[in-house]
């Protein structure tokens, strides 16, 4: 029955990937998700080997309500962190499992001479979730401002790195053999010190990969331990895990036009993008507008394209943007919306606030899908995106971000964008943009604007 119930739980996992993989269907995915997990707690918690509930249910009740309180007040801004911290939990969990398994083989179902097998799969579960539990404590850190988002380096890190890494393959192959106490702490210390020093040197662009990098290494881990402790729903979830953290790690990458074996191996191939400089590089004639100027012109074309960034988040526009978007549609204006797989801060950051504001799916294309519109489209309005858009990713190989592949926003006949200021967005770079013949500036904060356009159209 118990292993029934785990399959039935691992099938509705996979459903729940499946669903979330699509704005449309992505509430039923996290359903699934949700029901999947109740079964696993359930049939866990009345494993026939389980004798004593009062941990059990304190940990729940503990774990929930923090859980509960921490989801109720945390802003959409700071998720990526509030990931990180997760992740850590897991990694954590993975290195206390596996030394429970250690020292107490026969609660686990493990005989009392650990076989070679156990022996390697705990110290490699143990190992990648010690090196999750620090690098995400590092990411979290830094993504919350704790520590700088720029990447720390000290000469002959890469080599300390080898070094420490090449010991820990030496002590797990020393411990399948010794079954030594002393060689198991030592392998969770070395892997500790390592995921600090995997994860510093990287820089606050790379961030978000290496997030969801940590969130594939907690899947491993518990994969890992999964095997240990013969708990085949844990191995099936961790692969899923490990298995999907891989696959957005890889999309991100190429989002952000970085390398995912460098940025695995951590800050090798550091792109040396950081959100504190400011380069200013061009300094043409910038053209301001006003919100009735820019009423005017978008109620007299035939087609717009909404650029969504950072900044609509921050403001929190998206319903402001949703009745704009009813009132042009009902004007019969063409109105859809362009998204950029890192626009925001997090994965699908753009997609979530567009769904929560009920705007229609369809309307809502990914950069590809909508690239090649630009050039026909009337106008386009950026709202709160600056990086997204920079042409100098496509045209200046100096450029920092030069290759991450951008909207073609330059292509619209007028560019209107919104934002406070002339200042950069996250790479810290200036935008070419700003300066075209076809821009204006709306200055202001997203939402204040969106509703100034709102009221002049209501009121014309
Ligand atoms: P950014 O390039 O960061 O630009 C956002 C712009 O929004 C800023 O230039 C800012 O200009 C403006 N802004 C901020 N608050 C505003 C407000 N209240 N009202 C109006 N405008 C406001 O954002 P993007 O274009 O979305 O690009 C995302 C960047 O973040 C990329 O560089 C990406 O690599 C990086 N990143 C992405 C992720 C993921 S996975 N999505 C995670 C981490 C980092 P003002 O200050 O002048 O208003």
């Amino acid at each position: 029955m118990t292993e029934f119930l785990y399959l039935v739980s691992a099938i509705l996992f996979i459903l729940s990937l499946r669903g979330l993989s699509s704005a449309s269907t992505s509430r039923r995915g996290n359903m699934l998700g949700v029901i999947g997990m109740t079964i696993a707690v359930i049939t866990t918690i009345f494993l026939p080997g389980i004798m004593e509930y009062k941990f059990t249910i304190l940990g729940i009740s503990i774990g929930g309500a923090v859980g509960y309180l921490v989801a109720k007040r945390i802003n959409m801004t700071a998720l990526p962190q509030l990931v990180a911290a997760f992740h850590s939990f897991v990694g954590l969990t993975a290195v206390l499992v596996a030394l429970s398994a250690f020292f107490n083989p026969a609660s686990f179902g493990i005989p009392h001479n650990i076989p070679v097998g156990s022996l390697i799969e705990m110290s490699i579960g143990a190992s990648v979730g010690a090196i999750t539990f620090t690098g995400s404590l590092i990411a979290f850190a830094k993504l919350q401002g704790i520590l700088k988002g720029n990447p720390l380096s000290f000469s002959n890190q890469n080599k300390i790195n080898l070094l420490i890494g090449i010991s820990i393959v030496f002590f797990i192959f020393l411990f399948s053999f010794a079954e030594s106490s002393i060689l198991l702490v030592l392998i969770i210390l070395l892997s500790f010190a390592i995921g600090v020093l995997l994860i510093i040197p990287i820089g606050g662009a790379d961030m978000p990969v290496i997030v969801s990098m940590l969130n594939s290494y907690s899947g491993w881990a518990a994969a890992g331990i999964g095997l240990t402790i013969q708990n085949n729903l844990l191995i099936i979830t961790g692969a899923l895990v490990g298995t999907s953290g891989a696959i957005l790690s890889h999309i991100m990458c190429k989002g952000m036009n970085r390398s995912l074996v460098n940025v695995i191996l951590g800050g090798l191939g550091s792109s040396g993008i950081s959100s504190t400089s400011d380069e200013k590089t061009n300094h043409g004639n910038v053209k301001l507008c006003s919100p009735e100027d820019a009423a005017f012109i978008i109620r007299n074309v035939e087609s717009i394209i909404i650029v969504p960034g950072y900044g609509m988040a921050v403001s929190q526009a998206q319903h402001a943007i949703k009745e704009l978007y009813d009132l042009l549609k009902a004007e019969n204006i063409l109105v859809r919306f362009a998204i950029h797989p890192v626009a925001g801060r997090m994965p699908g950051h753009m997609n979530v606030l567009l769904a929560e504001a009920n705007i229609d799916y369809e309307d809502v294309l990914e950069i590809d899908d909508i690239n090649h519109d630009f050039g026909s489209t009337d106008v386009a309005i950026v709202i709160g995106a600056n990086d997204i858009t920079n042409s100098s990713a496509k045209n200046d190989p100096s450029s920092p971000i030069y290759g991450m592949p951008v909207l073609d926003v330059e292509k619209a006949r007028t560019i209107l964008f919104v934002k406070r200021s002339m200042g950069s967005g996250y790479a810290g770079i200036d935008n070419p943009l700003f300066y075209q013949n076809n821009t204006m500036m709306i200055l202001g904060d997203a939402k204040k604007v969106i509703e100034g356009i709102l009221k002049i159209i209501k009121e014309a």
